[in-house]
């Protein structure tokens, strides 16, 4: 049961003090442009602050304004996003900077409208930039509002959203709305943690329903667990002669303008037998080449928010002149790291401990 919810400014009160003497010196506060805020809140959606954190001062390094962004290639954004993972976001990004021609919105309609901007991200940048009204709702604040007030309406569900966004609505504190926001990131960044909070020391604790209910860890409440798709990948490190065989992925899936190997994707596992009969089928490989052929890693699992992948890699080495991967880009394999690539694939190559060259080549 949800419990009524007393004095909403007390609550408000508490966090910004706490926050006074808590927060953390984070490269993204103490400006605001609104520009570099966008580009912050879209590093921090789906990336935690301590990976973010570089990332965000390389970005603006390279990128120091909406004008060098639009003028840039999406490839070069794509390249300087590579590790943080949902590129979509970099594409976004790079797609906004352009629609904006040259002018940041100034509104809470013109923000939102921005590509991979939705509601949190708009409450953010029109908060902290601007010093609206708006409350943000994020995993942080659904946690300690779930726990203070002690809110088991499922927080995954139509319903759940609305209830807490208004609530937290309510909540914030109109006369310093950038304030008030960042201080409940931080408290339940640091102090109201998904896994061991530091309730001993909550200057919250005394009206906190779910520690005086024993619910902390109970909350915030879901409805049920996103349901993952499971996809088996084989990746063909394709040697033609010094070059290493690419491809960009252009459809309308995960990784979309982000480059890779040579894929053969399956609904089940595949061994190497069935992944050159794969190739040869789907027109990789033509059928009188034989090329030599290596299972290098085994059921490497890659986890998404909604699939998880299995992939197995497999070097395969062809001569100069094979006529085989002929739909692929051929990259000297010196110059692969100015491929944007997934994570999986650039793991996958740190493991292996880099491309050193064709195999046949190393052949005495
Ligand atoms: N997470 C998302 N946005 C943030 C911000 N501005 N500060 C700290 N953590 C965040």
């Amino acid at each position: 049961m949800a419990s009524t919810v007393g004095d909403l400014s007390f609550f408000s009160q508490k966090v910004v003090e706490w926050y006074n003497s808590n927060k953390r010196d984070l490269p993204w506060r103490g400006t605001k442009d609104p520009y570099a805020i966008w580009v912050s809140e879209i590093i921090l959606q789906q990336t935690r602050v301590a990976q973010g954190y570089d990332y965000f001062v390389r970005f603006m390094r390279r990128f120091p304004d909406l004008a060098s962004l639009a003028s840039a290639s999406e490839d070069e954004v794509l390249a300087h996003w590579q590790g943080l993972g949902y590129y979509s976001r970099a594409r976004n990004l790079h797609k906004a900077a352009v629609s904006m021609q040259g002018v940041f919105p100034a509104t809470y309609e013109g923000v939102r409208a921005l590509a991979g901007v939705g509601d949190y991200t708009a409450a953010a940048i029109c908060s902290l930039a601007y010093d609206m009204p708006y409350a943000v709702v994020d995993g942080n604040v659904f946690r300690v509002l779930s726990r203070y007030f002690g809110i088991d309406v499922p927080i995954d569900t139509v319903a759940g959203k609305r209830y807490f966004a208004a609530l937290a609505q309510r909540l914030i504190d109109v006369r310093r709305p950038a304030l008030y926001n960042q201080a409940i990131m931080d408290f339940g960044a640091l102090q109201c943690t998904p896994h061991a909070p530091a309730c001993a020391s909550c200057t919250l604790a005394d009206g906190c329903m779910a520690k005086n209910g024993g619910t902390v860890d109970a909350l915030p409440m879901k409805s049920h667990k996103t349901v993952k798709t499971t996809r088996y990948f084989s990746y063909l490190l394709a040697w033609i002669g010094s070059c290493i065989c690419l491809h960009k992925r252009t459809e309308n899936d995960i990784w979309k303008n982000l480059y890779e190997f040579p894929l053969i994707e399956t609904c089940q596992e595949i061994d190497m037998a069935g992944v050159i009969s794969s190739a040869v089928s789907n027109g990789m490989l033509v059928p009188e080449e034989t090329p030599t052929v290596r299972l290098l890693q085994r059921g490497v699992k890659h986890v998404l928010s909604h699939q998880v992948i299995y992939a197995n890699f497999y070097e395969l080495a062809l001569p100069g002149n094979s006529r085989s991967f002929g739909a692929f880009l051929q990259v000297e394999h010196g110059v692969l790291s100015g491929y944007a690539m997934p994570r999986l694939l650039t793991a996958f190559l740190d493991r292996a401990g880099g491309l050193k060259g064709s195999p046949l080549e190393q052949c005495p």
